[in-house]
């Protein structure tokens, strides 16, 4: 069987290509992970190989032990991943005591996963918990417009919540939780990493000031349309912001409350007058 046919790997590839076309990824901006299920571990299986060392993380999750993820390079461009998967990806396995690596399959050409491993491992660690083991994907990318309303909103994720519910109607259906904010930390490392799990426990989207956005969802199509869908409302936000002119209308609290009644959700009403 040829790795490359197996639909998480297709699947993987796709989002890499996509977030690229968006513009949210130039040099080696943003990386990808994903929890392989059994059955994909199965069927790529003979193609992995055991002999190359395990590497410690710096965090621990005992929830994650054993487990296989997909994961983008650390220095390699999403835009190269289509053209060489082998090179640009690869697959990594959890050990028993949940706090190392090692590559099994892909990063042919030498390299290691996402400098943001830790943040994304200890993401999927809390996203697994809190959603009984249907959260599958970690996506982090450089959003433009996320980026921008960190240098004039309060960091806060009330201020985001609202400020993202009010600029598109679909938001509070999305995102009926909100969104979290971490300051701005030196990313890479396991600080920033128990800071954004700490958030990711309430929310499946988490901004990093003056840097970019987390998201969290059970498949590529959720996720990626989560990233999507709050870049929009960020972009509608910047644009109305760049008007200079005062805001004459918004969403009110008593319509969020009521879109959301009407879809089936419960907005956050802590986030709420
Ligand atoms: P990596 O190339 O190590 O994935 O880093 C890119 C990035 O976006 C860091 O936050
Ligand atoms: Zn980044």
């Amino acid at each position: 069987m040829n790795i490359m046919e197996n639909a998480a790997i297709q699947g993987f590839i796709r989002l890499c290509d996509d977030g690229w076309r968006q513009g949210w990824h130039e040099r080696n901006g943003g990386n990808l992970t994903y929890r392989m299920r059994q059955a994909e571990i199965d069927a790529c299986r003979p193609a992995f190989r055991t002999d190359r060392d395990w590497v410690k993380m710096g965090v621990k999750a005992e929830n994650l032990a054993g487990e296989f993820f997909i994961a983008t390079g650390s220095g390699k461009y999403f835009r190269n991943v289509s053209l060489a998967p082998e090179d640009n990806i690869c697959i990594v396995e959890i050990n028993n005591q949940g706090d190392s690596y090692r590559i099994v399959w892909g990063l042919e050409s030498g390299g290691r996963p996402t400098s943001e491993f830790p943040s994304h491992f200890l993401n999927h660690s809390v996203r697994k918990a809190a959603t009984g083991g249907e959260c599958r994907v970690i996506y982090h990318a450089h959003t433009p417009s996320v980026i921008a309303l960190t240098y004039v909103l309060p960091l806060t994720a009330r201020d985001f919540s609202r400020a993202l519910w009010q600029s598109a109607t679909e938001c509070p259906i999305v995102f009926p939780e909100g969104v979290g904010v971490v300051e701005w930390m030196v990313p890479g490392g396991p600080d920033i990493a128990k800071a954004t799990s700490e958030c990711m426990k309430h929310y499946d989207a988490v901004v990093w000031a003056h840097h970019g956005l987390f998201c969290a969802g059970p498949d590529f199509d959720t996720t990626f349309g989560l990233m999507h869908t709050i870049e929009k409302a960020a972009d509608v936000y910047s644009r109305v912001l760049s008007t200079g002119r005062p805001i004459l209308s918004t969403i009110s609290d008593d319509q969020l409350r009521a879109v959301a009644k009407d879809f089936g959700v419960r907005i956050n009403e802590d986030f709420l007058d």
